[in-house]
């Protein structure tokens, strides 16, 4: 469908030329991660689907995860208790399924109860960003639609939202952002308020403050910041590629499709899954011991020759029968499927029709994304808008 090389990240490209049949090694590559050790990147699809479907041999990796992304306690004798405490993607077992089902009745009546809210503010954003001819779309549009998320949906301030922001785009560790979050749920707690973290310690009790704190963060940085990434870099094909934007302009039944493959394509999850291994496996012809950190390479998988015909082609007549590996898999799955769905196609929607074109205002050389390994986020996007009326 789309004519032309459609840009996306370029460690991705690079990342994806290093897998396949020319080196089918990489396809499963030894990496060292920080003091958690020698963990095996896995950048093949099959090979993560099957592991991400077996709960039994594969578990969470909370542990060793806040080994490398945390900073040591010692360097915070102040802080708060060190014993470690998780959101609900790093346990398993009974503590995963009751905490999972709390959340998924909290955010299904939440998004149900602000979905018409949460449209108008999407409508409103664009409308605004395209007054201005010529925009950074992840200011102008990522940031006010995960501003109107984090704010309708999970009750967070513009405070905590810009303490969010800086924690991830300006690395970990995450200590002093915790500290933050535990304050302003006690607050919470104190003071219920119409929210979705308030729900969800009424639902739930027995959370304490750090619990509901790491789950809130997930919520903010693992599903809103991603959901604006989504959108973004939704614009930053659609930028690329007129004659998709023509053909959705014309038949908005195409938009859902058009999402399925943003996802697929120019996933905002980059290496973002982590499990261990509970016992010895073997993982892309490796013999690999219990106690093994996996990290899932989630935008390689979804651009595996072998998964998915023309990978590397940005095509929105793939329709919608396939299984890019964006929102996770299996008992871990992504709760926020729905409420992403709903917000990406509606901006994609008013962004499209609210234009007869729109383009890259630079080279694509020089589009710069945030250094991080766990997303493909970019720090800015600058385009030209050529509007409908
Ligand atoms: C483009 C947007 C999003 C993407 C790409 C995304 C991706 C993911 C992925 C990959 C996982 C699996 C993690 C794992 O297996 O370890 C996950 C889990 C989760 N997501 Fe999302 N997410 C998005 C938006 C959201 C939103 C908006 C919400 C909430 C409103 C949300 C809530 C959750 C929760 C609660 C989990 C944990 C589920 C569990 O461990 O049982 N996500 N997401």
């Amino acid at each position: 469908m789309s004519e032309g090389n459609i840009v996306f990240r370029k460690t991705l490209d690079e990342r994806t030329t290093s897998r396949g049949p020319a080196d089918p090694a990489a396809t499963v590559v030894p990496m060292r991660m920080g003091t958690a050790g020698v963990g095996l990147l896995v950048n093949d699809h099959r090979e993560a689907t099957r592991i991400l479907s077996d709960v039994e041999t594969y578990g969470s990796a909370g542990e060793l995860m806040a080994t490398v992304f945390d900073e040591p306690a010692e360097s915070h004798p102040d802080s708060m208790s060190d014993e470690m405490v998780f959101a609900v993607n790093q346990t398993d077992g009974e503590e995963h399924r009751r905490v999972r089902r709390a959340l998924r009745r909290v955010i299904d009546t939440r998004v149900r109860d602000v979905s018409d809210q949460l449209i108008q503010d999407v409508q409103h954003s664009i409308e605004r960003a395209l007054t201005l001819g010529r925009l950074d779309a992840v200011a102008s549009i990522g940031a006010p639609i995960a501003d109107s998320v984090m704010s309708r949906l999970l009750g967070l301030d513009a405070h905590l939202v810009s303490a969010l922001r800086t924690a991830v785009y300006q690395g970990y560790p995450v200590r002093e952002l915790d500290a933050t979050l535990v304050d302003w749920v006690r607050d919470r707690r104190a003071h219920p308020a119409d929210d979705l973290v308030s729900d969800l310690m009424a639902e739930l009790p027995s959370l304490n403050d750090r619990q509901v704190a790491a789950n809130t963060r997930l919520l903010a940085l693992s599903g809103v910041e991603v959901l604006a990434a989504l959108i973004t870099n939704g614009i930053l094909c659609l930028a690329q590629d007129p004659k998709t934007q023509s053909l959705v302009r014309d038949d908005e039944t195409l938009l859902p499709d058009l999402v399925h493959e943003v996802q697929r394509y120019a996933s905002p999850i980059a290496r973002g899954i982590y499990r261990m291994t509970k016992e010895p496996s073997v993982i892309g012809g490796y013999a690999v011991p219990a106690g093994t950190l996996l990290i899932i390479g989630v935008d390689v998988c979804n651009r595996d020759t072998s998964a998915f015909p023309d990978a590397h082609r940005f095509d929105l007549t793939r329709g919608r029968d396939f299984e890019h590996l964006t929102f996770g898999r299996g008992r871990h799955s992504c709760l926020g499927i729905p409420v992403t769905r709903l917000i990406a196609a509606q901006a994609l929607r008013a962004f499209l029709s609210g234009t007869t074109s729109f383009g890259l205002a630079v080279e694509p050389s020089a589009l710069r994304f945030h250094d991080t390994m766990v997303m493909n986020g970019l720090a800015e996007l600058p385009i030209w808008v050529e509007c409908a009326n």
